[in-house]
């Protein structure tokens, strides 16, 4: 299911994040797509937000992965200046993913194509404007309960 949201400010991104991040389970994998800019990081801010997390939330773009202790761990990942698939299992990328603890976010996440499996949550950015953004919601059956119809 694909659902189509527009938001016209920073902050409408961010409250889209903390109100979906309120209906989705721990261990949901994440999925942040669109061009830098697009407000990946200020939607991955508002999830960590829905989670419980109110601290300091950025691009680990050198990094490749910031950890946050929310109620459960998050894994906040950028692949963007990840060379080659092969650097992803050098940082254990699988074994955060799906060690049933946490719930990981990953920028970027097209930039290696089948890193995440189909049952993730994919939004899809696109800058329309100064502050306008078209958000595409890709919501896996795993989330169908209602989710889907919520935003
Ligand atoms: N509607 C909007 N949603 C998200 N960010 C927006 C919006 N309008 C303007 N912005 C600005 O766009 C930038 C997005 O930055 P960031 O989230 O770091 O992008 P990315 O992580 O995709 O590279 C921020 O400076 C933010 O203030
Ligand atoms: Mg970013």
């Amino acid at each position: 299911m694909v659902r189509l949201v527009t938001t016209d400010s920073p902050a409408e991104t961010r409250e889209l994040g903390i109100r979906i991040a309120c209906r989705i389970e721990r261990g949901q994998i994440v999925g942040l797509v669109g061009p830098l800019g697009a407000g990946k990081t200020v939607l991955a801010k508002g999830l960590c937000e829905g989670f419980g997390y109110t601290g300091n939330v950025t691009s680990p773009s050198y990094s490749l992965l910031n950890i946050y202790e929310a109620q459960f761990p998050i894994y906040h990942f950028d692949l963007y200046r990840l060379e080659n698939a092969a650097d992803l299992e050098d940082i254990g990328f699988s074994d955060y993913l799906y060690n049933g603890r946490g719930t990981s976010i990953v920028e970027w996440s097209d930039r290696v194509p089948g890193a995440l499996p189909p049952e993730s949550l994919e939004f899809n950015l696109r800058i329309l404007g100064e502050n306008k953004r078209q958000i595409s919601i890709r919501f896996p059956e795993s989330c169908y309960g209602g989710l889907g119809q919520s935003i």
